[in-house]
């Protein structure tokens, strides 16, 4: 996608970080909005700034884990905006906990948006993005879909999963030349609500000896490299560049060529810098 004037974007997550931030570059570009969240006042707040730009937006309630309001959600979005070209699959929650003692709840709760939700949103969108001749699938992983850490191997599987999938999904749009790609989104740290939004396991609050909301605390500052702004501004770029993945802010390219220098011996650090930093 050589530019966005003109064209429709669909974002999930759109209330808040870097779903209101692409949003709102998008418009600036001149870009027509399709926005969704679960956080309806965030997302009203996201609207007005991006309709204040001049161009159309849409809300929709849509929880992205929920397949059926996904591509009703799709369906509608291509009917009030005669097309969509391009979907990010954004949206995404964080869970601090150990493998071992995490409920099947929690669990199921993180892949039900995390993995789920950036499926439904590529199976829900694909067809109307086929039919606009010119599309984009924008699917978010993270710097823990490349390496693994120590209380994040939940949040790990979901964000490998969505590499995983996305890897795959780009490489048979590429075989079936059908005007639709794919990028896989990887950020480092982006200073968002993220990490203050994270539901953390009792498991946590044990190691810690009760002292989760500081290993919270530390977690934000952990994720404090980068602007929300300036991450849209990069995700908007390999977009336009066709890149097959990117990875958002210094801390991201570092440590991906690390993991690729070390191989799995990369482990012993990352245990190392969790006790220190989290659990310490
Ligand atoms: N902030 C970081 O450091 C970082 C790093 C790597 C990857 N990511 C990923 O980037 C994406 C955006 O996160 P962010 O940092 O902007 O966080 P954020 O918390 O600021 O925004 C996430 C948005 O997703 C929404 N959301 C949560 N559950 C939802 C659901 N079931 N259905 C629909 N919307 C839902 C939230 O309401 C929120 O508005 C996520 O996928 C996250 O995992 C973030």
């Amino acid at each position: 996608m050589k530019d966005f004037r003109n064209k429709v974007a669909a974002i999930t997550g759109a209330a808040s970080g870097m779903g209101r931030t692409l949003a709102l570059e998008l418009a600036r570009r001149g870009c027509h909005l399709s926005l969704s969240d679960v956080n309806e006042r965030g997302l009203a707040e996201t609207a007005s700034m991006a309709a204040a730009l001049g161009v159309k937006v849409t809300t929709a309630k849509v929880n992205v884990a929920d397949f059926e309001a996904m591509t009703a959600w799709a369906d509608d979005t291509a009917r009030t905006h005669g097309k969509v070209n391009v979907v990010f699959n954004n949206a995404g929650v964080a869970l601090g906990a150990f493998c071992e003692s995490v409920s099947r709840k929690d669990f199921e709760w993180i892949m039900g948006i995390n993995f789920w939700g950036v499926v439904n949103g590529t199976q829900a969108f694909l067809p109307h993005l086929k039919r606009a001749g010119e599309g984009h699938i924008v699917n978010t992983s993270s710097l823990f879909g490349l390496l693994a850490t120590p209380t994040q191997g939940t949040y790990n599987a979901s964000k490998f999963a969505v590499r995983g999938y996305t890897e795959a999904l780009r490489q048979e749009l590429d075989m079936m030349k059908c005007g639709v790609s794919a990028t896989c989104v990887h950020p480092g740290g982006i200073r968002t609500n993220i990490a203050r939004d994270a539901k953390m396991d009792a498991s946590i609050d044990k190691a810690t000896g009760g002292k989760s909301e500081v290993a919270r605390a530390k977690f934000d500052k952990l994720l404090n490299a980068t602007s929300a702004e300036s991450a849209a501004l990069q995700i908007l770029k390999a977009v336009e560049r066709n890149e097959r993945r990117v990875l958002v802010g210094m801390d991201a390219k570092f440590l991906d060529k690390l993991v690729r220098l070390l191989g799995s011996a990369y482990q012993p650090l990352t245990t190392f810098f969790a006790k220190k930093s989290m659990l310490g």
